[in-house]
């Protein structure tokens, strides 16, 4: 059972919780690979996909999780709602309650929305990314694809790269990692490193050469321009020449190790074409698509445990 109801913050789980879920991800990645994709585990149980801000993989993969679950899903798209008409998120929010739903998956780029949500509704809640604070079942998915790569966590060498300072990735994955007992590093310049990272007890480095003949994991992030209100960062070729993974630096990672990404990639700035076009022959060291599979397994283990949770 796990010992939450929300996951707002990953750090919500404990490691015991993790660990259900990683069980639950495996059992339910084997109903994936039979001809019938499904259990009736959540009949009758109604799921609402909330989501304020853009998204391919996590609204699809929640959606898919749950139907596979059997559950009802209803899909909300703020664009497409009356809150175009001028309604507010909290009429929204009751006026869908009033629908009656079991479970919430919210997506805003407003971190205190999910707080006020919880606190608004009494449902449960799944956070799938709030602003740069925080993506929790990005995390689990990449703790399982990780787990399916090398069985274990402890002293894992992983290093994340790129933009650190405005992803919510990055901030969930160091906190599950090191609390699994990897050894993380951020690589990236100064410019796009947040200020408290004695927080997460993490080791630094500038140069993603530093760290690509010895990292097990080398996870590299998405440059967030969406999200960046300044310039960043000087120039593409600058970040290339620091930190983007090209074939070259592909080639030169040890024995073993593997390349993840949340998606989606902006080609050419944090990975070259050419190691992007390589993914489907090379897929024991490209886990990107992998993770995207992954991710539903992961997702339909924390929707059941949720709604199963007395
Ligand atoms: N990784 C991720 O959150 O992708 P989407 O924005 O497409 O959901």
């Amino acid at each position: 059972m796990l010992s939450v109801k929300n996951v707002i913050d990953i750090a919500d789980l404990s490691v015991d919780d993790i660990n259900l879920i990683l069980e639950n991800a495996d059992t339910f990645n084997e109903v994936l690979e039979r001809d019938l994709k499904k259990v009736p585990a959540l009949r009758g149980k109604t799921i609402l996909n909330l989501f304020f801000e853009s998204s391919t993989r996590t609204r699809i993969s929640f959606e898919l999780a749950a139907k596979r679950l059997n559950a009802d899903l209803i899909n909300f798209t703020a664009s497409s709602s009356s809150m175009k008409k001028g309604e507010s998120i909290i009429d929204t929010i009751k006026t869908i309650q009033s629908m009656i739903v079991d479970l919430l998956i919210v997506r805003h780029s407003d971190s205190g929305v999910m707080d006020f949500i919880s606190r608004n509704t009494g449902l449960p809640i799944i956070n799938a990314g709030d602003g740069k604070h925080q993506h929790p079942t990005q995390a689990l998915l990449d703790l399982y694809t990780i787990k399916k790569a090398f069985g274990d966590f402890k002293g894992l060498k992983v290093s994340i790269v790129g933009d650190i300072i405005n992803s919510r990735v990055a901030r969930s994955d160091m906190l599950l990692f090191k609390k699994m007992g990897m050894d993380v590093t951020l690589v990236s310049s100064s410019m796009l490193l947040p200020e408290n990272l004695d927080y997460f007890g993490v080791n630094v480095r500038n140069n993603i050469d530093d760290i690509i003949e010895t990292a097990d994991v080398i996870y590299m992030l998405r440059m967030q321009l969406e999200r960046q209100e300044r310039k960043y960062y000087p120039s593409i070729n600058e970040y290339n020449r620091f930190l983007s993974l090209d074939f070259k630096r592909l080639q030169s990672m040890k024995e073993g190790a593997i390349v993840m990404h949340p998606g989606p990639v902006n080609r050419g700035t944090e990975i070259s074409e050419a190691v992007m076009n390589s993914e489907d022959t090379m897929k024991q060291k490209i886990k990107i698509n992998e993770q995207v599979r992954n991710g539903v397994a992961a997702r339909m283990a924390l929707i059941y445990l949720i709604l199963t949770t007395g």
